[in-house]
């Protein structure tokens, strides 16, 4: 099967692609350092000519409000586009456990325009929600800084390392459109600011880290609830001390 993965040189999308070559199929890794580029619309078409199945796990160079959001709506726009007059029969995204609930930020706005502009397309689809990446954890860290120390609020996380998300976006590929969401996790539970104060620990980063119940996620204040599932999400096999023994991204 011909499976066109948006974002394929990313640290989800390279990992995807390695694992459904594995499996035999015919997958093209689009993205602007492979000559796809879905704001252009440089390759996309060509890309896309046979495809059954496209993943999108593309992500916006740029964080900052009106950036993030010219990038998901337009990107979302020209590849669903491509993709109906391709005649692709499952359009997969990525997105993030509680989106819904986070728009106060600009990011998060931006991904429900994704997911919008997914639901109306007409095409079959799946959308999958995630939990943080462990991967993402440095990337946290960093936007709580605060005059040399990471304000971060205790509210719940349960971080799933990116093996973890290619196997499931690997087999969501090979499955059915579910027209909905299915959401995917990590093992365990933990407060925020504690999984970062214990990651830095880890990594001998001598940063202190505070729980400030009003810092922001990337702009949005967190409830207990606000990154994490209790909808019985498909749950990661791989541990915080599992990923940092292992992980080249500290
Ligand atoms: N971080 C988290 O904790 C988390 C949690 C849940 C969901 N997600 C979602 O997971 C998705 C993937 O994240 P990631 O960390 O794997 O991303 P990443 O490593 O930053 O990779 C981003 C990818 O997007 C590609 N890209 C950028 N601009 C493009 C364009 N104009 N056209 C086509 N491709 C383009 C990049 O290509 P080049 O290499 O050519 O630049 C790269 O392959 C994102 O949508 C994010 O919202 C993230």
């Amino acid at each position: 099967m011909k499976i066109v993965i948006i974002g394929g040189t990313g640290l989800i999308g390279s990992k995807t692609t390695e694992r459904l070559r594995a499996k035999g199929h015919e997958v093209i890794a689009a993205s602007p350092n492979t000559g796809v580029n879905t704001i252009t619309g440089e390759g996309l078409a060509e890309a896309l000519a046979g495809a059954e199945v496209v993943l999108d796990l593309a992500n916006s160079p740029s964080f900052e409000d009106e950036a993030v959001m010219a990038f998901f709506e337009t990107s979302g726009r020209n590849l669903l586009a491509a993709g109906k007059t391709a005649g692709v029969r499952h359009h997969i995204a990525l997105s993030v456990v509680g989106t819904e609930r986070l728009q106060e930020s600009g990011y998060f706005r931006a991904k429900l325009m994704q997911e919008k502009l997914i639901r109306e397309s007409g095409i079959p689809y799946t959308i999958v929600h995630s939990t943080q990446f462990m991967e993402f954890l440095a990337g946290i860290a960093q936007s709580g800084m605060v005059d040399g120390k990471v304000h971060l609020s205790p509210a719940f996380v349960q971080p799933i390392a990116s093996d973890d998300v290619a196997d499931a976006m690997a087999d969501v590929a090979l499955g059915q459109p579910v027209n909905g969401l299915v959401e995917i996790a990590g093992p365990k539970r933990f407060r925020l600011n504690d999984l970062v104060a214990q990651y830095l620990n880890a990594a001998g980063d001598k940063r202190e880290v505070v729980a400030d119940p009003d810092a922001r996620y990337f702009g949005a204040y967190l409830e207990d609830g606000s990154l994490v599932t209790d909808s019985n999400p498909r749950l990661g096999r791989i541990n915080f001390e599992q990923w940092f023994a292992t992980s080249p991204r500290k």
